[in-house]
């Protein structure tokens, strides 16, 4: 297993079979040899820098029906809100204070925020913050949406592909989705030219190693800036209330293989890792992740973004997550960058 890992070192890619193999086979020693390698390849790169980007959850409103998400529009127990666009405006406000150089604006695919709504909003915080990137993760849209969107300033984009398996895709999801329609968006979203974030739940119901080597595949081919991975997690009031959680410990692995595999690429160590360890963060940093996504919103909306149980973070403001990121990145030896920390094989002036 050891000279797997050596060959993804050196060649930053392996076929499905071995990806599988490493997936189905690896214990707590091979899982050190590969954060050893992960960590020196992410400080090769990038340092002892840790990204950080503000999260706003702008809307809990969604009109999808994804069977694992709290946010799903069949759950008629999880509460509603949006945020308007002075509410927006201040969440950026009180983060650019704080240090943050790039905002996230994340929502459920909540049709009151049309294009219209979303450029005003797009063309505010660009101007209010030029010297910010601005990154969107409001799910599945047309090409021409995404064009209009890129050209009113937004710079990434963030939609995770869930699973790479058509499959695999059909059981987490209403018929009404599919995988072809997410690779759509993200090879729509590459082509005009935003930094892309593509990822998926560890551990997700009905997911095999073969499904999460497809899923290295896919990332390997797309060649995305960014990629969002965290452990499942249950959420009461969905379908899959009683399935089983993703575990911290393929977590990290798929954490290490990711960045072996893009070695470049900006990989956060999610609020769901948090969640599942309460170490989850500082331990993904050191199996090779190099972004943390505090939240921005305001404390009285927190808690009903709930995509799963047991949300870290939702009872604190901005500034308290700030601070103790900071320590906690302090603590094993990492810091906190105050800077918009674009992928480094990512060219701005590719931007039409
Ligand atoms: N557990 C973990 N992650 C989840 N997501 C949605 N629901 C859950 C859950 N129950 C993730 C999905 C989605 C992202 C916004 O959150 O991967 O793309
Ligand atoms: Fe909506 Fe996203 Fe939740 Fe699916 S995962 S129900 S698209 S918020
Ligand atoms: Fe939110 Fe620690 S990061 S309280």
């Amino acid at each position: 297993m050891k000279s797997l890992i050596d060959k993804l070192e050196k060649n930053t890619v392996l076929s499905k079979e071995e990806y599988a193999f490493l997936i189905e086979n690896f214990d707590g020693e091979i899982s050190e040899y590969l954060f050893e390698k992960a960590r020196n390849v992410r400080i090769k790169n990038y340092g002892r820098d840790v990204y950080i980007r503000g999260l706003i959850e702008f809307t809990s409103y969604c009109k999808n029906n994804c069977l694992y998400c709290g946010l799903r529009c069949g759950n008629r127990n999880a509460e509603r809100y949006r945020l308007s666009k002075s509410e927006i405006l201040s969440c950026c406000e009180k983060g650019y204070a704080l240090g943050f150089r790039t905002f996230v604006l994340q929502g459920g695919e909540d049709p009151y925020f049309t294009d219209e709504r979303m450029l005003d909003i797009i063309k505010s915080i660009k101007s209010g913050y030029p010297d910010c990137a601005l990154t969107l993760s409001v799910g599945e849209k047309s090409y021409e949406s995404y064009k209009a969107y890129f050209d009113a300033g937004a710079d990434r984009y963030l939609l995770r592909h869930e699973t790479a398996d058509n499959e695999h895709y059909a059981k987490l999801h209403p018929k009404e989705m599919s995988a072809l329609n997410r690779k759509r968006c993200l090879e729509d979203l590459k082509n005009i030219g935003y930094q892309v974030g593509c990822g998926f739940m560890v551990g997700s119901p009905y997911q095999t190693a073969e499904n999460l080597a497809d899923d290295m595949i896919y990332i390997k081919e797309l060649q995305p800036q960014m990629v969002g991975i965290g452990p499942f997690i249950s959420q009461h009031d969905t379908p899959f209330a009683d399935k089983k959680n993703g575990t911290l410990e393929l977590t990290l692995f798929m954490l290490g293989l990711l960045r072996l595999t893009l070695p470049y690429a900006l990989i956060p160590a999610t609020t769901a890792l948090g969640t599942i360890d309460a170490l989850g963060r500082e331990k993904g940093i050191l199996a090779g992740a190099n972004v943390v996504m505090p939240n921005l919103s305001p404390s009285d909306v927190r808690k009903k973004y709930l995509l799963y149980d047991n949300k870290i973070c939702t009872g604190d403001e901005a500034a308290e997550c700030r601070k103790c990121l900071e320590m906690r990145m302090k603590a094993i030896g990492y810091d906190i960058a105050v800077s918009r920390g674009d992928c480094l094989n990512f060219k701005n002036s590719e931007r039409k």
